[in-house]
């Protein structure tokens, strides 16, 4: 019988808010991939991998570098900081990972973060009355200038003149705004281009056309990384507490440029809880004791900004509604183990409003009363389990539960941090 998570393209995104454990996932699935694909955001990303207690984090190059011979890419959609990329090609490559224009592709339409992003980001941030606790890595201004038609593209960044006539008309708008709102010292033309023109050399031969390229490899597999999570997506996120991408399923191949790509599954990483960095409400957000549990055993703590996230109980009816907005039809439930240790598990499978239980998703959810089931936790180590099968019935019974609430199967199971602690929940079709 063959499986058919092996035979499809497959578009995976975060089914919560973000740090679901996707950068694992995709280490996992690409194994049985031949092109890995970047689609969204940028460097507010941390997606990582740990193998033989070697930890990667990624926050540009795809999870499945690590693989050999595979082809990662970076698509049109993506906003790329190139300081930062350059950091991580290098740092790979003193780890002993390849990386080289045959096995990184960047899309020339991408556009870069240029330093008055990250300023802008910070700047903005302070002033706003609702915060919404950005990476601080100039993501939204970037994207703000690409919507604007003012941004700087891949390919304008590697044409020396293009650069200089797109910096140019960008600091004439902006110093007079840097000044005047924030009081803050103007950006310098000469000092700019000239350290970025040497980071732009660098990227020129990892810059290739994914759309022409992949053309002519339609047969290969491809794998989507969808970076953040569904409720930070700029649409269907809640708004304004969200990036500025589009973060779900259906942007998978306008982000990466491959129109002509058919997606066979679209995988959504959730975790048996849920954790949020950054502001923004949460129904099913706790605090105490459990806070520090979930914390200390789930390692909670930002792979990007180093944040503790905020922590909470597994809130189907935020996953059902990501279900819905991301067409999802299988599933993985990472971070299995970290309940281990718990006694009483609870899952919220309604919410509620002035007392009264909601029919439909709301379109705030800041003023929700979750409504909760309990479970009885397994009070073990599961992390060497390889099987379903071998699960302690508490949390078979925990699993199938989401199945059903979810009436999407669950296919993967991750149990631990490492590589292979991650079985799958023999789905076949
Ligand atoms: P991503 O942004 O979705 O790729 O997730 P992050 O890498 O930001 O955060 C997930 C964290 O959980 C990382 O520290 C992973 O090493 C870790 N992790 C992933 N899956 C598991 C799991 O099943 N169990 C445990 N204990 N840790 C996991
Ligand atoms: P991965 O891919 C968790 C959050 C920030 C903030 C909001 C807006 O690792 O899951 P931004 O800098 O994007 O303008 O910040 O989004 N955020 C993430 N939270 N994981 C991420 O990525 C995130 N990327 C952005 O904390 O609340
Ligand atoms: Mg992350």
């Amino acid at each position: 019988m063959t499986n058919c998570l092996d035979e499809m393209n497959t578009a995976l995104v975060g089914l919560q808010w973000g740090d679901e454990g996707k950068g694992k996932v995709i280490d996992y699935l690409c194994r049985n991939s031949d092109v890995i694909i970047r689609f969204q955001g940028g460097n507010n990303a941390g997606h990582t991998v740990i193998t033989g207690g070697k930890k990667f984090i990624f926050h540009l190059i795809p999870s499945g570098i690590l693989h050999k011979n595979k082809i990662c890419a970076i698509g049109q959609g993506v906003v790329i900081d190139p300081e930062v990329l350059l950091d991580e090609i290098n740092n790979l490559q003193k780890s002993g990972v390849s990386v080289t224009p045959l096995n990184l592709k960047i899309s020339p339409y991408s556009h870069i973060i240029m330093p008055y992003h990250r300023i802008i980001d910070s700047l903005r941030e302070q002033k706003r009355i609702e915060k919404i606790g950005t990476t601080k890595r100039g993501i939204g201004p970037c994207y703000k200038d690409k919507v604007s038609r003012c941004g700087i593209r891949v390919a304008d960044f590697i044409t020396p003149e293009k650069f200089a006539l797109k910096l140019k008309d960008n600091l004439r708008e902006k110093n007079p705004i840097f000044k005047e709102a924030y009081g803050q010292e103007e950006f310098k033309f000469k000092s700019i281009y000239t350290k970025y023109k040497k980071l732009a050399e660098k990227i020129k031969p990892f810059v290739c056309d994914l759309t022409e390229y992949f053309y002519q490899k339609q047969k290969k597999r491809f794998l989507f990384e969808g970076a953040q999570g569904t409720f930070l997506d700029i649409d269907a996120g809640t708004y304004p507490f969200v990036t500025s991408s589009s973060v779900t399923a259906a942007n998978a191949l306008l982000g990466s440029g491959l129109p002509y790509i058919r997606i066979g599954k679209n995988l959504g990483v959730a975790k048996a809880y849920t954790t949020r960095v950054g502001e923004g409400p949460f129904p099913t957000e706790i605090n105490g004791k459990y806070l520090e549990f979930l914390q200390k055993e789930g390692g909670e703590f930002g792979a990007t900004t180093g944040r503790p996230r905020r922590c909470g109980w597994l809130d189907l009816v935020l996953l059902r509604r990501a279900v819905k907005v991301n067409n999802i039809n299988s599933l993985v439930i990472t971070k299995l183990d970290v309940l281990g240790g718990l006694k009483k598990i609870k899952v919220c499978t309604a919410y509620k409003a002035k007392g009264k239980k909601l029919k439909t998703f709301p379109y705030y959810l800041d003023k929700i009363c979750p409504e909760y089931k309990e479970f009885s936790g397994w009070g073990q180590d599961v992390s060497k389990i390889k099987k379903f099968a071998k699960l302690p019935k508490t949390a078979k019974i925990y699993l199938n539960f989401i199945e059903k609430y979810l009436k999407v199967p669950i296919s993967f199971i991750s149990v631990g941090k490492e590589r292979e602690e991650i079985f799958r929940k023999e789905v076949t079709c």
